[in-house]
C-alpha cells in the first residue's frame, strides 16, 4: 500500500505567530494544511493520508477536515506528531500499522504540511522512485552559487554548484526501512539526523533524486506567507 504521512506536528516558531502553527493559518479561502491535504487526495494510489500534528491541535486539525474536505474524511486520519520530525514520522508510521498491519512493501510519502503547492507529478515521481529505490528525495537544482565557510568568516571552498541540490519534500521510502533505520540509531544520532533522507545516505542506502518544482516553497516565515498569497492567484 502506499500511504501519505503529512507533517504538521511543528509550532512554527520562525513564523512568529504565538496563537497557531503556521500549517493552519489561512492562504486563501483555506487553511495551509488543506491545500496540502487536497494534493494528495488527488492521487488514488494513496491508501490513507495520515497527518501527524501537534498533540494540542488534533482536535482542531479534526475539526478542519470536517468543515473543509468532509467527503473524503474516510481518507484522512488525524494522529499526535512527535518531539521532532522524525518522531513525527515514526507515529505515523505506527498509525498506519494500527490502520493496517504494515508489510515490507508498504511505502509512506511524507511531506511537510506547509508545502502546499506541492504537484501531482512530484507525488507520482515519488510513489515510482520509491518503488524501485530505497529512499527518495525531492531536489531542485541549487540556482544560487554555493558558498562553504567553516568558520562563518572566510569561504573555505565554493564547490561545483552543478553538483548541488536544494532539498525539499516528499521524501518516500518502505515504512518498516524507516523504522528499523531510525531505530538503530542512538539518542546523540537521533538529534544530529534530523533529515530521514540523510539517516538513510548514512546508512549506505540509495536514495534516488524526485524532481522537485522551484515552486514547491515552504512556508517558514512570513514573507513565504505572502509569496504563497501572491501564488495562489496563479494556481
Ligand atoms: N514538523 C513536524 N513535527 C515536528 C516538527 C516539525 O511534523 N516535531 C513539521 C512542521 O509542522 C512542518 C515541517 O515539519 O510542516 C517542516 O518543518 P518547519 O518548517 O521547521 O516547521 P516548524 O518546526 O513548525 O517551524 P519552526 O522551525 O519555525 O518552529
Amino acid at each position: 500500500m502506499i500511504y501519505a504521512g503529512i507533517l504538521a506536528g511543528g509550532t512554527g516558531t520562525r513564523m512568529g505567530i504565538s496563537n497557531m502553527p503556521k500549517q493552519f493559518l489561512e492562504l486563501g479561502k483555506k487553511p495551509i494544511l488543506i491545500h496540502t491535504i487536497e494534493k494528495f487526495l488527488l492521487e488514488p494510489e494513496i491508501e490513507k493520508i495520515v497527518v501527524g500534528v501537534h498533540e494540542d491541535w488534533v482536535s482542531h486539525a479534526e475539526d478542519l477536515v470536517e468543515q473543509y474536505v468532509s467527503a473524503f474524511a474516510d481518507r484522512i486520519i488525524i494522529t499526535p506528531g512527535g518531539v521532532d520530525r522524525n518522531t513525527t514520522i515514526e507515529n505515523i508510521i505506527n498509525r498506519i500499522n494500527e490502520y493496517k498491519p504494515l508489510t515490507d512493501e508498504d511505502i509512506i510519502v511524507t511531506h511537510d504540511s506547509v508545502r502546499p503547492f506541492i504537484t501531482l507529478r512530484i507525488i507520482k515521481d515519488n510513489i515510482c522512485l520509491a518503488k524501485e529505490s530505497d529512499a527518495v528525495d525531492t531536489v531542485v537544482e541549487a540556482v544560487d552559487t554555493i558558498v562553504e565557510s567553516t568558520n562563518g568568516e572566510y569561504i573555505s571552498s565554493i564547490p561545483n554548484r552543478a553538483h548541488y541540490y536544494q532539498g525539499q519534500t516528499p521524501q518516500s521510502f518502505k515504512c518498516l526501512d524507516f523504522l528499523s533505520l531510525y531505530n538503530s540509531l542512538d539518542k546523540e544520532e537521533k538529534q544530529i539526523l534530523t533529515d530521514a533522507c540523510k539517516i538513510f545516505v548514512i546508512k549506505g542506502k540509495k536514495v534516488a533524486l524526485a524532481k522537485g518544482e522551484y515552486s514547491n516553497i515552504k512556508i517558514t516565515t512570513v514573507t513565504d506567507l505572502k509569496i504563497a498569497k501572491s501564488m495562489l492567484e496563479d494556481e
